[in-house]
């Protein structure tokens, strides 16, 4: 047999969160907490000792795993932003496609860098502090003048992409100007990830930093070649 059951009487049968219930999944997170710290170095001594150890290199593998997904989203976003402008976005992946992709993956790329960035404070090797990592060249324990064009694209990709959002404000001819650092952005990153980096020497890691640089080179040709044949068809009498 059903029988109806208003919403009074539904409510007075929702289970009541009592003041002892809450606390049993904080106590679930604090003994599980203090379950890892005691058990994880027995268990996995080699994960502890990268984490924690003198030794650490947990901080280290993250900055450099950020640093190449930092760097392909800021080659993804390049290819689209050029692709928009030769009109090649138009065959593929499509103009709307390519201006999302074009202005989400440059923002996420940014944030990548950052973190790359900062997650260095905490590799005891390399033993940057924060002013170290936010004062471009001043990375006197690891090669300042290669670190410091990483530091460098970071601050004018910042510029580039804060500019986009302030872009009624200072006009499109000096947003137009301030966007074209981003070929600067791309260079600084692509030395400065080719002369900093422990992976440069790895094919894969060479493979990507020819295929990506080399990308990027055919598009801006591809697009120079189109601005001037636009500029000629303009000048054409009709
Ligand atoms: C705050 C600014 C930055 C600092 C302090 C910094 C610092 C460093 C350091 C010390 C290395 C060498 C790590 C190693 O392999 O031992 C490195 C590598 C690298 N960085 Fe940066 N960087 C910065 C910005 C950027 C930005 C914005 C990007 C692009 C998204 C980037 C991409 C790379 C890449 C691709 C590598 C090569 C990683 C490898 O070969 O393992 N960096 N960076």
């Amino acid at each position: 047999m059903t029988t109806r059951t208003s919403s009074a009487s539904r409510q007075d049968t929702r289970p009541v969160a009592t003041s002892s219930s809450s606390w049993i999944p904080l106590l679930a997170v604090v003994i599980g907490l203090a379950a890892a710290i005691i058990i994880l170095p027995a268990w996995m001594p080699n994960i502890t000792a990268s984490l924690l150890g003198a030794d650490a290199k947990f901080y280290w593998y993250l900055s450099r795993a950020t640093a190449f997904v930092g760097y392909g989203l800021l080659w993804l976003s390049m290819s689209m932003g050029i692709m928009i402008t030769n009109k090649m976005a138009r065959v593929w992946p499509g103009g709307p496609t390519a201006a999302a992709l074009h202005q989400h993956t440059s923002l996420l790329g940014l944030g990548f860098g950052l973190v790359h960035g900062l997650l260095l404070i905490g590799d005891q090797y390399i033993n940057f502090n924060l002013a170290q990592v936010l004062t471009p060249f001043s990375t006197a324990s690891y090669l300042p003048q290669w670190v410091g064009l990483g530091q460098l694209a970071f601050y004018t990709w910042a510029v580039v992409v804060f500019s986009y959002y302030i872009r009624n404000q200072i006009g499109c001819k000096t947003w137009r100007s301030i966007h074209f650092a981003s070929y600067l952005v791309f260079a600084l990153t692509l030395l400065h990830g080719i002369f900093s980096g422990t992976d440069t020497g790895k094919i894969w890691v060479t493979g990507m930093y020819w295929f990506s640089g080399s990308m990027i080179l055919f598009l801006t040709f591809y697009r120079i070649l189109y601005s001037i044949n636009k500029a000629r068809q303009a000048a054409q009498p009709e």
